[in-house]
């Protein structure tokens, strides 16, 4: 997939700005606090109807002004699409896929084909669990139709269950009420685990050689489940998940809250051996990030039959010569965006160079 052209108004910091791209490497040049990642955001948008920076649409409007509106033009083999969205101050984020309304943002399936690099994404590493899920739950998201119903249904009975344990719902159904949502929940969480095994399976059978062809060194992603085993029948793992659920009530009514849960599971980088969020470098930790965009890259190829587009903010800054070169190498057939504030000298055929 690529984008070949993007229309903002009053996005950001831009009124009103039209850009074209190229099939192959686009870079945005261009001082700081120009509005280079904006851009990028402003695309990752469009495919994926949020903002990688986590920004919600409030801060996506320029200062001062009632609404914004971006146009994106994708295309793949030989069709395009146009995909707009718009938003007015604290209404609703209304996307068309050429210019017809989307009635779910589930209907963006299709076009999420994009993967992005931003120098917080450290983060994933060195921060708490919730990072992790999310960096795991985002790729699911956009490889797996339907993840995200299952992950928006189970935040809706989990926040329905933790307000039947605060006691704001005393009915006389109280029981009833109760069983019924953890039941709902162990199902979601077998679906849910159930995927993430999936693609944590996918990424480690690509993660091994590339991060030892890159660095030399030995990477996987151990799976913290909820989930004893995976080679037990749906029958018994559901059991399982009840059981827990019940084993965990106690502390559930103590605390007045779900301690049991995917909302649980956790993820870890495990670097030579160890865990990288105790025992490695800030560099090691970069190529770590690298490596599962990779790996992620290639399951975007096998699994959904599509090259995703690929936007790499700021990475360019921080990297040698050869390693960019290894990394263009590797990206050789992906439309990319990058984005430098420095000029930037690549010898290679079919580059675009945008001044922002
Ligand atoms: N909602 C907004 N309205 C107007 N300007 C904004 C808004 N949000 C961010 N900016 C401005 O955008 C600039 C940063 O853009 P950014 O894309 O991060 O720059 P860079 O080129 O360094 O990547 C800052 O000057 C910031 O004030
Ligand atoms: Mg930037």
């Amino acid at each position: 997939m690529k984008v070949n052209r993007i229309c903002l108004n009053n996005f950001r910091n831009f009124k009103s700005i039209s850009l074209d791209f190229k099939d192959n490497i686009n870079i945005l040049q261009g001082k700081n606090a120009k509005g280079k990642t904006n851009i990028l955001e402003a695309i990752f948008i469009a495919l994926t109807s949020v903002s990688f920076r986590n920004a919600k649409a409030n801060e996506w409007i320029k200062f001062n002004e009632p609404f914004l509106r971006c146009d994106v033009f994708v295309q793949e083999k030989n069709f395009e699409n146009k995909i707009s969205y718009s938003y007015e101050f604290d209404k609703k984020k209304v996307f068309k896929i050429d210019d017809i309304k989307l009635k779910s943002l589930n209907e963006l399936y299709d076009f999420s084909n994009v993967l992005v690099f931003f120098s917080d994404e450290i983060k994933i590493i060195t921060e708490s669990s919730l990072f992790r899920r999310n960096f795991i739950d985002s790729f699911i998201v956009k490889m797996v139709k339907g993840y995200k119903q299952n992950l928006i249904l189970y935040r809706n009975v989990i926040f329905r269950r933790n307000l039947l344990l605060k006691g704001m719902n005393i009915s006389s159904y109280y029981k009833e009420e109760m069983n019924a949502l953890t039941k709902k929940a162990a199902v979601l969480c077998f679906e849910i685990s159930r995927q993430r095994k999936i693609m944590i399976d996918l990424i480690n059978e690509q993660l091994k050689d590339i991060h030892k062809e890159l660095t030399k060194e030995s990477l996987y992603i151990e799976y913290e489940s909820i989930v004893s085993s995976f080679s037990k029948s749906k029958e018994e793992i559901l059991k399982e998940i009840l059981e827990n659920f019940f084993k965990t009530y106690k502390l559930d009514t103590e605390n007045k809250i779900t301690n049991f849960g995917i909302h649980k599971e956790n993820f870890k980088f495990i670097l030579n051996d160890k865990d990288a969020k105790l025992f490695s470098s800030q560099g090691q930790k970069r190529n770590i990030i690298i490596s599962v965009k990779m790996a992620q890259k290639n399951i975007f190829e096998k699994e959904k039959f599509v090259k995703p587009i690929i936007l790499l903010d700021d990475l360019f800054n921080e990297l040698d010569e050869k390693r960019i070169d290894s990394i263009l190498d590797y990206l050789n057939d992906n439309q990319i965006f990058i984005t430098m504030t420095d000029m930037f000298n690549i010898d290679r055929k079919n580059v675009n160079i945008i001044n922002i």
